[in-house]
Order: structure tokens, then C-alpha cells, then sequence
């Protein structure tokens, strides 16, 4: 196939009919049964938004994120792995400290990390940043996907305790691990409200569905 573009948008990360893609790092290895294909560059492997919240925002027309631009960025809650090597493919350049607490699934990361020279596991629980801030931080990209009932609680400490000025936070908010008593939108508000107490410009909000429900990404600007 001829060459294709990175989104223009999205630097990193490529559209191929209506499908997103990143640049493969270890050519011919699939994480799943995801499909790659050959272009003059090298290989591109598919990014499945039912399987990936990030690809998921992506789809869903979110705010585009200054991948490009970040040359650090704290990941919580990396679970297989599955988002973090698409990050790491999409943004080479960057050096991400994914956060996972389950030695199951860290397992897994690892081995993810090991052709991914840019992912640094860390086996922590993220309610605790203070064990790894300084190992993490500066940085300029806070991703967070935990589906705790604290998410809002984790993602302001972590801010303060790692992310630069200006910095860029992404939460992907699970609602219905938050409460079962309230609505989604008075969810949202309320962890809206709360983050821009602990310090973010809000900006916009993603409903996931239908790729992930009861999931509504927070993108925010950190002051
Ligand atoms: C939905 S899964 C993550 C999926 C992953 N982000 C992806 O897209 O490939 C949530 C992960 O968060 C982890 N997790 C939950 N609470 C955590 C905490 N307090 N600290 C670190 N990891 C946590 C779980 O073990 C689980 O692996």
C-alpha cells in the first residue's frame, strides 16, 4: 500500500479508511489478533476503540491530545497494556510511567514494555503517588483509567503530585463505580467540580458509548 498520512490532528497516529492505526514497534508481533499491514515505512497495527478508551475518545471527536509535544506522561492504571503500547507507538518520543497494581495484569505489562523501550511499568497503587512521583514526574500527559470509586480523588493527587504547569490531563471516568444512587450527568458535574477545586480548567467531556459505557472522558488543562 502506498504511504499513509498521520491524522493531521492526531501526529502519531493514522487513519486508514475509517479505522485508527499506529506504527508498529516490533514488526510482525501482535498483543491480540489485531491487524497489521505493511507500508513503505515499516508496519501499522490497528487500534480497536471497542478495546481502547484512548481510541475510543479518538473516535468520538475529542479534543486532539499535544502527544507530540510531551516528553513525559504518568499512565494509571495500565492494565494489559493494551492503550499503553498504542501511546507508546504514537508518541516515540515521550517516556511514559504506566502505574498498575494488579501483578496479573503487570505481568502482562511487562512484556508489553519489553519491545516498548518508552514504557516504564511501575507495580504501585496509584492512591499512593508518592511512591513513584519521583521516578514519573514532571510530566506534561496525566492519563488515568482505574474505574475506582476515587477516581476524581486519584487523578487531583497524582496532578499534584506529578504534572507540570500546563500539563494535560485525560480522565477516563467510569461513572457508575463512582455511585449507583445518582445519575451520569450529576456524576460528571460533580467530578467536574471537583477537579476544578484541585487545580484544572476543565475542557470538554466525551461520552465513550457505545465503545465503552458508562465511561465519559474529562479532558483538562492543569494551572
Ligand atoms: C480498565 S483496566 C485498564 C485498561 C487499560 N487502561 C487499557 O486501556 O488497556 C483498569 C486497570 O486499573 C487497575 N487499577 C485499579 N485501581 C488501581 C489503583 N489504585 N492503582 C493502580 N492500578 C489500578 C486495575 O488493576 C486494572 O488493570
Amino acid at each position: 500500500m502506498s504511504r499513509p498520512d498521520a491524522a493531521a490532528e492526531w501526529p502519531g497516529i493514522y487513519r486508514v479508511g475509517s479505522s485508527l492505526y499506529t506504527r508498529n514497534a516490533a514488526p510482525g508481533v501482535k498483543l491480540r489478533d489485531e491487524a497489521l499491514i505493511s507500508d513503505p515505512d515499516g508496519e501499522l497495527r490497528k487500534w480497536d476503540p471497542w478495546r481502547s478508551k484512548l481510541a475510543a475518545y479518538i473516535v468520538r471527536g475529542g479534543t486532539p491530545l499535544p502527544l507530540d509535544q510531551c516528553r513525559r506522561m504518568l499512565y494509571l492504571g495500565g492494565g494489559h497494556g493494551t492503550t499503553a503500547s498504542h501511546l507508546a507507538e504514537a508518541a516515540p518520543e515521550a517516556t511514559i510511567a504506566v502505574v498498575e497494581k494488579s501483578p496479573m495484569a503487570f505481568a502482562a505489562l511487562l512484556d508489553v514494555a519489553r519491545v516498548r523501550k518508552n514504557l516504564w511499568p511501575i507495580l504501585a497503587d496509584a492512591q499512593l503517588p508518592e511512591r513513584y512521583a519521583a521516578d514519573a514526574g514532571p510530566v506534561d500527559l496525566l492519563y488515568q483509567d482505574v474505574a475506582q470509586r476515587n477516581q476524581s480523588a486519584i487523578f487531583a493527587d497524582n496532578a499534584a503530585a506529578s504534572l507540570a504547569p500546563g500539563g494535560v490531563g485525560l480522565l477516563m471516568l467510569k461513572v457508575r463505580s463512582v455511585t449507583q444512587r445518582q445519575g451520569s450527568s450529576a456524576i460528571v458535574a460533580e467530578t467536574r467540580r471537583i477537579l476544578a477545586d484541585r487545580g484544572f480548567a476543565l475542557q470538554d467531556s466525551v461520552d465513550l458509548s457505545p465503545f465503552a459505557r458508562d465511561h465519559v472522558a474529562i479532558h483538562a488543562v492543569y494551572r
